[in-house]
C-alpha cells in the first residue's frame, strides 16, 4: 500500500484532479504529477510559457524565448532523458507541463511516420484498424508516443494551458481512438468549441513545400493558423516539391496523399514562421481572452460535483501508453519513501530525471 501523502506534495488542486479522472486519464496520471511535485516540482513554479514537446529543430520555442517568455523544449534528439518511450523521460514531460503557466502553450508534432499514407503499406493503420500492425515495433513505438502525448495533453488542459497537436495532413493519428475519445470529452465538459481541428498550409509560414498539416487542439485561436497561400507562393512551392520530388495525389476517399524522395525528411521541421504565429496568437489572446481554459475547467469542475456530467470511459483506453509500467514505477517510489515528505519538499534535492 502506498503511503498517504500530505496534501502539500499534491501538484494538482482538487479541481484539477478530479477534471483530469473525469476527462478519461488513468488515475497513475495523478500519481505521476504527485511524484513529481514531491520531488522536483516545488523547486521550479510555474513560469514556462511554451512547452515545445518533440521539438525537433525547435522553431516554436525559439519565437517564446526570442520574444522574452521562459521556455522548455524537449526532444530524443537532446538525449536519452528526453525520451518520453520512457518513465523518467516521461517524468520530465510531466515536470515541464506543471511549469506551465495558465494561458501558456504546450506544442507537440509527436513522431508521425507510421502514421502517415507513405508508411500505410507497412504500418497498415487505416480507420478500422487505427494501432495498425501491433507486431512492428516502429508501429508500437508510434502508439505509445501519441497516447502519452495524449495524456500531456489532459494533465495540460486541466491546468488551463492550450494544447496544440500537430501531424501531416494524410496522417492516420485523427482515427487513433484514444485522440478520438480525449476530444469528444473535451467537448462534452468543455464545450463543443473548445476543440477544435484545422487544415492549414505549412507553406504559407516558410517551409518549402506547401506541405499540408492537420492542427487539433483546445485554443480558441487554432483556426488562425490558417494563411492562404498567394497563387505565386503556390507555384514556388509545388515548383520546390517537384525538385525534392514530392508529390501530391487525390486518394480514392478524396484525401491528399503526399509521396517524396529523400528531401521530404527535411520538410518535417516547423518553419520559424510557424513559430512566429503560434507566440503571435498565444501573445493576442493572453492580453484579450485571459484564463478562458482555466474558467470552463471550473465550470465543468461545478457541474461534475452536481453530478451532471459523468467521467469519460472508452473501451480500450490508454492500452498502448504503457500504464502499467508507470503504476509499477510509482508504487516503488512510494515503498521506497521518495514520496515521504520528510521535512518541507524545498529543502530537498530535485529528482534528475534520466
Ligand atoms: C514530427 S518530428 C517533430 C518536428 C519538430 N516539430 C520540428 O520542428 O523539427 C518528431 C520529433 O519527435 C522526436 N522524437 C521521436 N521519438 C521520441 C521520443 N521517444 N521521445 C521524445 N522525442 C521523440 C524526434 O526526434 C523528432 O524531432
Amino acid at each position: 500500500m502506498p503511503p498517504r501523502w500530505r496534501a502539500s506534495q499534491l501538484a494538482l488542486t482538487a479541481c484539477a484532479a478530479v477534471m483530469l479522472l473525469n476527462l478519461g486519464a488513468p488515475k497513475t496520471l495523478l500519481d505521476l504529477c504527485d511524484f513529481v511535485a514531491a520531488t522536483s516540482y516545488k523547486h521550479y513554479g510555474r513560469d514556462v510559457e511554451c512547452f515545445d514537446c518533440f521539438a525537433g529543430k525547435g522553431a516554436v520555442g525559439s519565437a517564446f524565448r526570442l520574444n522574452g517568455c521562459k521556455t522548455v523544449s524537449q526532444d530524443l534528439e537532446m538525449g536519452p532523458a528526453h525520451d518520453l518511450a520512457s518513465t523518467p523521460g516521461f517524468l520530465r514531460a510531466i515536470l515541464n507541463v506543471l511549469r506551465c503557466v495558465p494561458d501558456g502553450v504546450l506544442v507537440m508534432g509527436p513522431p508521425c511516420g507510421s502514421f502517415v499514407f507513405m508508411n500505410l503499406g507497412t504500418s497498415r493503420r487505416s480507420e478500422h484498424r487505427p494501432y495498425g500492425d501491433e507486431s512492428l515495433p516502429h508501429v508500437e513505438m508510434g502508439s505509445l508516443l501519441c497516447s502519452r502525448a495524449l495524456l500531456l495533453l489532459l494533465l495540460a488542459t486541466v491546468r488551463g494551458v492550450y494544447t496544440v497537436l500537430e501531424q501531416p495532413g494524410t496522417s492516420t493519428m485523427r482515427y487513433y481512438p484514444d485522440l478520438k475519445a480525449v476530444a469528444a470529452a473535451i467537448q462534452k465538459h468543455l464545450g463543443g468549441k473548445s476543440w477544435l481541428t484545422q487544415y492549414m498550409w505549412m507553406g504559407a509560414w516558410g517551409a518549402p513545400t506547401l506541405k499540408p498539416t492537420r492542427v487539433w487542439g483546445t485554443p480558441p485561436w487554432i483556426c488562425n493558423l490558417y494563411a492562404k497561400p498567394s497563387k505565386s507562393l503556390r507555384k514556388k512551392l509545388l515548383a520546390n516539391s517537384k525538385r525534392l520530388k514530392i508529390t501530391f495525389k487525390k486518394t480514392k476517399n478524396g484525401q491528399t496523399s503526399v509521396c517524396g524522395g529523400p528531401g521530404l525528411a527535411a520538410t518535417a521541421a516547423y518553419p520559424d514562421g510557424f513559430g512566429r504565429r503560434v507566440f503571435e496568437l498565444y501573445q493576442m489572446n493572453k492580453d484579450h481572452n485571459g484564463l478562458q481554459l482555466l474558467a470552463k475547467i471550473k465550470v465543468a469542475f461545478a457541474l461534475v460535483q452536481a453530478k451532471k456530467t459523468k467521467c469519460a470511459k472508452w473501451k480500450g483506453a490508454w492500452r498502448k501508453a504503457n500504464v502499467a509500467v508507470l503504476k509499477r514505477f510509482v508504487t516503488k517510489a512510494a515503498e521506497k519513501g521518495l514520496f515521504q515528505p520528510i521535512g518541507p519538499v524545498n529543502d530537498r534535492e530535485p529528482y534528475t530525471y534520466g
